[in-house]
């Protein structure tokens, strides 16, 4: 009996062995390895790229065809993406890019709702050995250091609020109207964000140089259709007289907004008030085809492939540019038919 119960812990021992050695000596392997990811420049990288997106908000049409955008290129890219909507609040911005650094993520882009605030913070990624990619709007930093992040892209603001003046003295020349008083209401966007503070320095750098274009009315409408209705509404009921003949929208939505008001207030949006804005969004179209709007200022916001083919880059160690300009256009009233079918946003 002895004898037999020595050989039965012999024979477990040798199968409790040769198990062991079949499983690896007892080493748990994975039981799938990270996909490789395949940047556009044909680089791959072993680990699956995590980026941290902040966005600004939910505000505009252009912002969901701009979040969209991100979220489908991270898709198409295989990159892990982290996305927080900031609901137009620079400190939920800082939240988001302070838990990005927490959790380690490969590379921090945001499109900052405001243009000041972001040095401490950006200081922060810095440090943690973070990449930062500023995306749609621009910075100011303290002292100007502007290692405090990798790259930037987006639109020229200036350029386009420039765009929009000379299309407009055109415009108004055409009509006949160019030497009576030009008198705009500016609905500017967001205050502090570079989109607003750029389309204004732009715009008022070209009429600067027509005496009989003031702009006699301007205030925030936030970026938002409903804000844009409201303020327009203001400047109607304190215009007894229908001295405004232009409006200045800083993005569509509010100029889609503020046709609403002027139609309430018993005028012709794109006949007694000129309207001229930026992004040239499909509804900024519809509203030109209808002869509600005379013209959009481009302002693209499928900025995600171009994010996520830096984002590859940097992680695959390759040099970016520091500065990526996005092409635009500028689309008066007479092309909407002809363009909007071509219009992906
Ligand atoms: O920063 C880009 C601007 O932000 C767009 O013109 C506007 O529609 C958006 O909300």
């Amino acid at each position: 009996m002895k004898r037999f119960s020595k050989l039965l812990a012999l024979l477990m021992a040798f199968v409790m062995i040769f198990a062991l050695a079949a499983c690896g000596g007892g080493k748990q392997e994975p039981t799938s390895s990270p996909q490789p990811t395949e940047s556009t420049t044909g680089q791959k990288t072993d680990k699956k790229i995590v980026l941290g997106f902040a966005q600004v908000g939910a505000e505009s049409e252009w912002r969901t065809a701009n979040t969209e955008s991100i979220q489908q290129a991270a898709k198409d890219f295989g990159i892990e993406l982290k996305f927080v909507d900031a609901q137009q609040k620079q400190e939920n911005q800082i939240q988001a890019i302070r838990s990005f650094i927490s959790q380690g993520v490969d590379v921090i882009a945001f499109a900052p709702v405001v243009e000041t605030g972001w040095d401490t913070v950006l200081r922060e990624a810095k440090d943690a050995g973070i990449p930062v990619i500023i995306v749609d709007r621009q910075v100011k930093l303290e002292n100007e250091d502007e290692d405090l992040y990798v790259a930037w892209m987006g639109s020229n603001f200036e350029q386009e609020g420039r765009d929009a003046a000379e299309w407009l003295i055109s415009y108004m020349d055409k009509i006949g109207k160019g030497d009576g008083p030009v008198n705009i209401a500016e609905l500017q966007g967001t205050v502090g964000s570079s989109a607003a503070v750029g389309r204004k320095k732009g715009f008022e750098e070209v009429i600067k140089n027509k005496p009989n274009y003031k702009i006699i009315k301007s205030q925030t409408a936030d970026f938002t259709r409903a804000k844009g209705q409201e303020v327009m509404e203001a400047f109607l009921k304190a215009d007894p007289n229908k001295e405004i003949n232009v409006l200045l929208a800083h993005n569509d939505d509010m100029a889609l907004g503020a046709i609403q008001a002027i139609e309430a207030a018993g005028r012709k949006p794109g006949e007694d008030i000129i309207i001229v804005s930026f992004d040239a969004v499909k509804g900024a179209f519809e509203a030109m085809i209808e002869g509600k709007l005379n013209c959009t200022v481009e302002c693209n916001p499928l900025l995600g492939p171009q994010l996520m083919e830096a984002v590859v880059k940097l992680v695959n160690g390759e040099p970016i540019e520091k500065i990526i300009y996005t092409k635009e256009g500028v689309f008066p009233a007479e092309v909407a038919a002809q363009e909007l079918p071509n219009r992906k946003y």
